[in-house]
């Protein structure tokens, strides 16, 4: 459980602040099994991080530890990759006859899971719009088991009603779920609004350099140690490795996520003013449909900006390759500023018409923005904006200031 400030719990959440003559720096259990004295001992280690590490591991344990205390529950649990955190949940939590409520608007992997897995396993989902409320509740069936949520969504950062979905899922006696990828438990922590589970790609912001896949769950006890079962048997454990890496991630993820934030709104409001430029979604422009919510249940919008330009799906790919500093790349969450077109990338395996009714067009560009200097940032995309209209690729000049 969070002890101090998430700042401070980014860096020490996980250190025994006791402790005398230790390392100060997480040591890598680069091991696949450990030693015991004695087959009683070796009973006792079974359910511990000291048996196999398909099963737990010392160095997933400090990773595991530091993101429950980032998110105020009890537990969390580490992961191969995002994907490999969902799945897991999902199968762990439910069984044959089980039917899922979901937001419309989550990431392409998660609807291809719902919408083509789990239902060779005999559960359904219903997709509903987002941010309408009294569709969720009316698409709930007695044999309702979860609710699945994404805030802010990818990539047109709708910002979902942490407070209702949460007082929905009590309501009805469902498990509620969230992926807070773009969120970080920087900027929210849906535990505070009753949301059960709370998931992360930590592929993106938690481990933030752009190096490495892993995925996350974090919530109560008994719900991670019933994932924790599934998990072992599935196998998609985090190599310790990876968990250390991940670890000094975390130990800057309030810095970067601040400079982040800031950059992230500095960009949004340029492109708010620019004329070739038809919308732009940030979580904290006041021009956002839920600027209140986001306002209310986040500290910081996020490092993430979408926007369309004013002009065809040529233009949109014409913009994205004339950027120099931010490349040309489908993940999110680094220190390095990052441009994607969703329908080719994050989106490309939703059929084109669910598509438009998420608002991804063909002339939408998703920015991930790292922590450069926010001027350099802008004047990029200042240029790269000159593409629009332009019936060839944008000749550069130079390279950029470094
Ligand atoms: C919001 C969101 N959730 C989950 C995932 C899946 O995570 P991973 O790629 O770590 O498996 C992604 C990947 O892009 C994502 O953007």
């Amino acid at each position: 459980m969070k002890k101090h400030h998430p700042e401070t719990e980014a860096v020490r959440g996980a250190a025994n602040l006791e402790k005398k003559n230790g390392p100060l720096a997480t040591p890598i259990y680069q091991t696949s099994t450990f030693e015991v004295t004695d087959n009683d001992e070796q009973l006792r280690a079974t359910h511990t991080d000291h048996f196999y590490t398909r099963y737990g591991n010392p160095t997933n344990t400090v990773a595991e530890k530091t993101i429950s205390s980032l998110e105020c529950v009890d537990a969390a649990l580490t992961f191969s990759s995002g994907m490999g955190a969902i799945t897991t949940t999902l199968m762990a939590l439910l069984k044959t006859g089980d039917h899922v409520v979901a937001q419309r608007d989550i990431y392409g992997g998660v609807n291809k899971f719902l919408s083509q897995w789990l239902p060779k396993m005999g559960i359904e989902t219903t997709f509903v719009d987002t941010t309408d409320y009294e569709q969720h509740a009316r698409a709930i069936r007695p044999n309702t088991k979860v609710l699945y949520l994404e805030s802010p969504t990818n990539p047109t950062l709708r910002v979902v009603d942490l407070k209702k979905v949460g007082a929905i899922a009590r309501e009805h006696n469902l498990l509620g779920m969230i992926d807070s990828t773009f969120g970080t438990p920087i900027n929210q922590r849906p535990a505070e609004f009753g949301i059960d589970l709370i998931l992360h790609s930590g592929t993106k912001y938690l481990a933030g350099h752009t190096d490495m896949i892993c995925g996350v769950v974090a919530g109560r006890k008994d719900l991670i140690e019933k994932i924790w079962e599934t998990r072992t048997t599935l196998g998609n454990c985090m190599d310790p490795h990876a968990s250390w890496m991940l670890v000094r991630g975390l130990k800057t993820l309030a810095v970067r996520v601040a400079r982040q934030n800031e950059n992230a709104l500095r960009v949004a409001e340029f492109l708010a003013d620019h004329a070739k430029v038809r919308s732009v979604h940030h979580p904290f422009l006041q021009t956002h449909p839920q600027y209140a919510v986001a306002r209310r249940q986040m500290s910081g919008g996020g490092g993430m900006v979408s926007f369309e330009v004013e002009g065809s799906a040529a233009d949109a790919r014409r913009v994205s390759e004339a950027m120099r500093l931010f490349t040309l790349a489908p993940s999110l969450g680094g220190v390095e500023s990052l441009v994607s077109i969703p329908v080719l990338t994050s989106h490309a395996m939703i059929p084109a018409a669910d598509r438009v009714k998420m608002g991804v067009t063909e002339q939408l560009i998703r920015l991930s923005v790292g922590i450069e200097n926010a001027d350099d940032l802008i004047a990029d995309l200042e240029r790269a904006l000159e593409a629009v209209g332009t019936p060839q690729k944008v000749e550069v000049a130079s390279a950029p200031p470094r």
